[in-house]
């Protein structure tokens, strides 16, 4: 027969044992999960709390051993509740500093300046015919900036008007900011035996007043083709080669008799784009002999000087030379964007 207290005993027996397979089996996953746990297990209105007031009803003699039991339930919530705390922050406070699996911000890296893709296309596209590159110094003496190009001692190209002059000496010669890349030309016939075949690239400075059609601060890429048997038709064909590459295969070019002072023939090329029409690309010429001869060199020289302003210009869709050197990042971003489309 199993009396009121018998019963007693058996129920809170039962609720320890039902709790401790609970208590067991709670898996809290995050901080708001534990004080659920903690309010559940060990909160004044908790579920073991709730056995201590039971407790009450159970008979004296039983109680040693049901405290027993009650108090290490109590002891092993207390206990995984530590545990928890434990693990679940330092979880937390780790994944902030160091969470690996996180994908990274995204830096801004900006972007080529256009000029600079230009400049890439073009070598590229010299290079793939055999072309190398070679480059020289923006600081120039008079004698490969002028003198040695035949620019006679009064040329206007000298004046004050059209260089930026650094040291004007009378003995030991100017010296200036080249107005031209044809200044690395001669250093290259200085110091190279033909066969050259080889563009340079560079920043050229002229004093003229900036407006959208001129800068004192422009960019060429120039040409030599130095070789035994080279003539006028090369020079048209690699001219045309250019263009093609740069324009689509059904872009002409159109050659106008010039005159520079080291070259002879001198021409003007104009290259004809698909929307916008004509335009002048550059100069170019056949050196003149008592030119090269002093240089050393006694072949035809093939030579070609690529003004690349105004085609970054016309890639982005611009026709002020002074966007290229804007701040407005966003709209040049934009534009080189459309460029890429285009080129692509
Ligand atoms: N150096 C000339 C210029 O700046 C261009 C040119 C280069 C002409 C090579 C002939 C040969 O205008």
């Amino acid at each position: 027969m199993i009396n009121f207290a018998t019963e007693i005993l058996i129920e809170v027996t039962e609720k320890i044992f039902k709790i401790k397979e609970e208590l067991g089996k709670a898996q809290p996953e995050n901080i708001q999960q534990l004080e659920e746990f903690r309010i559940y297990f060990l909160g004044k209105k908790g579920v073991i709390q709730e056995l201590f007031t039971d407790f009450k009803s159970v008979e004296p003699d039983k109680r040693k051993e049901v405290g027993m039991l009650l108090n290490e339930l109590k002891k092993s919530a207390e206990n995984k509740f530590e545990e928890l705390k434990k693990a679940l922050t330092a979880e937390t406070h780790t994944s902030q500093l160091l969470d690996l699996t996180r994908p990274v911000d995204l830096i801004n890296l900006g972007s080529r300046h256009p000029l600079s893709i230009v400049r890439n296309e073009i070598i590229r596209i010299f290079q793939r015919v055999g072309f190398i590159v070679n480059e020289g110094p923006e600081i120039e003496d008079d004698w490969h900036n002028f003198t040695a190009l035949n620019f006679p001692p009064e040329h206007p190209a000298r004046d004050m008007q059209d260089t930026f002059f650094i040291e004007k000496s009378e003995e030991k010669g100017d010296i200036a900011l080249r107005t031209h890349t044809s200044s690395v030309q001669v250093r290259i016939m200085e110091s190279n035996k033909p066969p050259i075949r080889s563009i340079f690239p560079g920043r050229v400075f002229r004093n003229e007043a900036i407006s959208a059609r001129a800068h004192c601060i422009f960019h060429q890429v120039e040409g030599l083709y130095i070789d035994k048997n080279v003539s006028f038709a090369d020079l048209k064909q690699i001219l045309l080669y250019f263009a093609k590459e740069v324009f689509g295969a059904n872009t002409k070019i159109r050659l106008r008799p010039s005159y520079f002072p080291f070259t002879e023939p001198s021409i003007e090329v104009h290259i004809k784009h698909p929307v916008l029409g004509w335009f002048e690309l550059g100069g170019a010429g056949i050196f003149r002999p008592e030119v090269t001869e002093p240089l050393g060199v006694r072949v035809p020289v093939l030579a070609w000087g690529i003004g690349i302003d105004r085609m970054a210009l016309m890639a982005l869709g611009l026709n002020d030379l002074r966007e290229l050197f804007s701040y407005d990042i966003e709209n040049v971003r934009l534009r080189r964007t459309m460029m890429r489309g285009n080129h692509a």
